[in-house]
């Protein structure tokens, strides 16, 4: 097998898409595509931008809900893709075409469901809504942190569910994976991607994206 050594650009090499929502200071809900997630026993790593919205909520208020998207809802992942709750948006996501939006759910196309334990809504179309605390906030990288958070309860699609088990099935479980910035289902390319044409990523599934700019 012969091996070359790139300067790889981005090592981005498949991970779920989590729609992460976070409460405003004002109580009003806001909500992120992320996908530096992992997960270890009951807690999970999430590796997140300081300048965001949601590294802002998730200090403050110290609780989330991961909202795990399934492979069919790429186009609402899609749509807030260029958003930010931030305003004003910070400079170097204006000059990526971002956009403040105060309503990530509406704009999205997304429904609101009152969570159990925290103070953060569900996201109603994800079949997987693991409702979270903040233990602790690491640095981690430039610019960024990993958010380590303890998953306080969890709400499954029953149909995902294996009968008569608290386990999920992994055969009806598929999973939205963000692939060096492209969106994945059942290993196949499903949708085109607003992050990917922002990163400027040489491969551009699915159709080429001329309205970001980067
Ligand atoms: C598929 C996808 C995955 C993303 N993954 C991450 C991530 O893991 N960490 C992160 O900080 N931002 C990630 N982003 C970018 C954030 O969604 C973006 O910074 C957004 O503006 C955050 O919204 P907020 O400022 O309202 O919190 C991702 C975006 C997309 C579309």
């Amino acid at each position: 097998m012969a091996h070359v050594s790139p300067d790889l650009k981005v090592l981005y090499f498949g991970t779920p898409v989590v729609l992460i929502s976070t409460c405003n200071a004002d109580g009003s809900a806001n909500l992120a595509p992320m996908s530096s997630a992992w997960w270890l026993g009951q807690s999970c790593m999430l590796g997140m931008g300081n300048r965001s919205k949601t590294m802002e909520n998730l200090t403050r208020e110290r609780e989330c809900v991961l909202n795990l998207a399934s492979s069919d809802m790429a186009p609402a992942v899609d749509r807030l893709a260029p958003l930010t709750g931030t305003d004003p948006v910070p400079e170097r996501k204006a000059a990526k075409g971002y956009r403040f939006e105060p309503d990530k759910f509406g704009a999205a196309g997304l429904t609101r469901q009152a969570s159990a334990a925290v103070r953060a809504p569900r996201v109603a179309e994800c079949p997987i809504q693991l409702e979270c605390v903040v233990e602790q906030v690491h640095p981690f990288a430039t610019g960024a942190s990993a958010v380590e958070v303890r998953v306080v309860r969890a709400h499954v699609e029953e149909r995902l569910v294996i009968p008569g088990t608290d386990y999920v099935d992994p055969i009806g479980w598929d999973p939205l994976i963000m692939k060096f910035c492209e969106f994945f289902g059942g290993a196949a390319n499903v949708h085109s991607s607003l992050l990917a044409a922002a990163w400027r990523m040489p491969h551009q599934g699915m159709r080429q994206v001329d309205n970001v700019s980067g």
